[in-house]
């Protein structure tokens, strides 16, 4: 299959419009097409459209134990894809939605199973919402007005695209359409957060909404999300220990140690770093908004430098920096499940 990178030639409103004909028409009947949000690239397909959905699956190579986060135009298609909520967990939900929405926050809640197929969540009797808040994605899922099915944009287990040259090198062959709508803002994937019904809040994935911003919002529980490598014994299944997997092996360290010569290194701040073969700054003045956008960007290039191994410097864990280590620890972790193929 012929993979069109589709540009969009300007974010003003008619251009918007005008260039998601050929995407909106993929939609329709029933193809999957490659869509920029303000976190990472996602592969997109009608949620209620179970064709659609198997098609995701396929491409991806995705297990279909792992389900997929489903994408709306805004807080007033909850009431159609979730269930019984209790009033405490209706009112906490109403106040994250106006507060977060649209963005990078999926909300986990118990799903209405006759609108939300079972390959979506994979069987669970819960559905992850969110509500993106690209300009591109915002304007073509208004004018479908669907929801949307949305995995990241990646073959499984690797690392999420954040531009569509990253979705082309990951899926290019295998589906119709990319829509290019430059680089993501944000860089890494929304937080996930799971609601229960007594008004009670529980990280599932640290993201770009902070636990110390959420707390604000509502009681958290603080045990770690489940993670492991079992299949099916998880909350958030594709949370699993080995994720965001480059080719080359990725180890974690607390300082900056010596150059070597045929490794490569990615940092921050302003350490010493000679020696090394490659070297990447996340970011020079330690932001870390700055260091999310670079964040998969950068693993992909030391991946491509045919070094021996990459070396990353830790970041504090707070705030954004927890959700940066969330995603480097993955890349270092050892591969508990055997994959297909060898990604
Ligand atoms: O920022 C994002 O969230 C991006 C963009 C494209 O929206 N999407 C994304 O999707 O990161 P994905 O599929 O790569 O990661 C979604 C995670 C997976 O770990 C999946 O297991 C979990 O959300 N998830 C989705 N639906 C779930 C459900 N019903 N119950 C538990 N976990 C769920
Ligand atoms: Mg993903």
């Amino acid at each position: 299959m012929e993979t069109l990178i589709h540009p969009i030639p300007s974010h003003s409103p008619d251009a918007i419009a005008e260039a998601l004909e050929a995407p909106l028409a993929l939609l329709r009947r029933g193809e999957v097409v490659a869509l920029p949000t303000e976190t990472v690239y996602g592969l997109a397909g009608v949620a209620t459209d179970l064709g659609a959905v198997a098609k995701i699956f396929t491409a991806k190579e995705r297990p279909t134990f792992d389900p997929l986060i489903v994408h709306v135009p805004g807080g007033e298609w909850l009431s159609r894809l979730v269930g019984e909520l209790s009033e405490i967990q209706a009112q906490r939900v109403e106040e994250l939605i106006r507060a977060f929405w649209p963005g990078p926050l999926t909300l986990l809640l118990p799903r209405n199973a006759e609108l939300v197929p079972d390959l979506v969540t994979s069987g669970s009797d819960h559905v992850a919402l969110r509500s993106p808040a690209h300009p591109v994605f915002r304007a073509l899922i208004e004018a479908l007005d669907q929801p949307l099915a949305a995995p990241s944009a990646n073959r499984f287990g690797r690392i999420s695209p954040t531009r569509a040259e990253h979705v082309r090198e990951e899926l290019g062959g295998h589906i119709p359409m990319i829509v290019d709508g430059g680089d993501c803002a944000v860089g890494v994937e929304s937080t996930i957060l799971k609601v229960s019904a007594t008004g009670q809040g529980r990280i599932l994935r640290h993201g770009p909404i902070s636990q110390e911003v959420l707390a604000d919002y509502l009681p958290l529980h603080h045990e770690p999300a489940l993670s492991s490598s079992r299949p099916g014994s998880l909350e958030a299944p594709g949370t699993m220990e080995s994720h965001y997997a480059p080719r080359t092996p990725l180890h974690l360290l607390e300082a900056v140690p010596d150059g070597q010569d045929n490794c490569a290194l990615l940092t921050w701040g302003h350490d010493e770093t000679s020696g090394w073969k490659r070297v990447l700054n996340l970011s020079p003045s330690a932001d870390w908004a700055e260091a999310a956008r670079h964040l998969f960007g950068m693993m992909r290039e030391l991946d491509d430098a045919e070094v021996a191994a990459i070396y990353v410097r830790a970041l504090p864990e707070e705030g954004l920096g927890r959700a940066i280590m969330d995603r480097l620890r993955r890349a270092a972790a050892k591969r508990h499940i055997s994959l297909k193929h060898n990604y």
